[in-house]
């Protein structure tokens, strides 16, 4: 008796672990962490906490098994760090800017569009992922990757691994 429920147990304290995991995350976000730059003119914007989760799920889902914490796998030289994103042609650490990234991918010197290389929304017949992407959910993943590059000392600071 006891064994058929073990099973049921263990997943449910998982997911109540994964739930409390997530409400932390929310939690320890302060205003200021959410605070990011809007565009090159210098405007900020906070996120919402919903909006800041949000940003991560899809991050987590769509764009973190090749940025995992911030790295890029395949060039380990164009990561997502503070650094890296506002020395891109165009700069890259504001919101518009990662945004236009997501739409029209470059290569970090601006001269060529890689939208077939890297997945992007106007290249969603070759990247499905991207295809139900709506503007906000663009905009909350950009949100998502400038609070982390802005509070987590470890984001894009990684050393080539491979
Ligand atoms: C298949 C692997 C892969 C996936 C998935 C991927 N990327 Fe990338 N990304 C790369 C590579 C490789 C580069 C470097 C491109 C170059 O300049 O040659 C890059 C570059 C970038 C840059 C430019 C960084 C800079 O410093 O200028 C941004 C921004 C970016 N990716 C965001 C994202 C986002 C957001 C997602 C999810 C929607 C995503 N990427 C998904 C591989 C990937």
């Amino acid at each position: 008796m006891l064994k058929r429920y073990i099973w049921l147990v263990v997943a449910t304290v998982f997911f109540a672990f994964q739930i409390f995991i997530d409400s932390a995350f929310a939690l320890e976000l302060s205003d200021a962490d959410r605070t990011v730059q809007l565009n090159e003119q210098g405007d900020k914007v906070t996120l919402s906490l919903k909006q800041a989760k949000e940003g991560r799920r899809l991050f987590g889902s769509i764009c973190a098994q090749c940025h995992p914490d911030g790295n890029t796998k395949t060039n380990p030289n164009v990561k997502l760090g503070q650094q890296d994103l506002a020395f891109a042609t165009p700069r890259r650490d504001n919101i518009e800017g990662l945004v236009d990234f997501m739409k029209n991918p470059t290569t970090y010197d601006g001269e060529i569009d890689i939208a077939e290389l890297h997945p992007a929304t106007s290249s969603s017949d070759i990247f499905p992922e991207m295809r139900n992407l709506t503007d906000d959910d663009l905009y909350n993943i950009a949100g998502h990757i400038l609070i982390q590059a802005k509070i987590r000392p470890s984001w894009g600071r990684g050393k080539t691994f491979f």
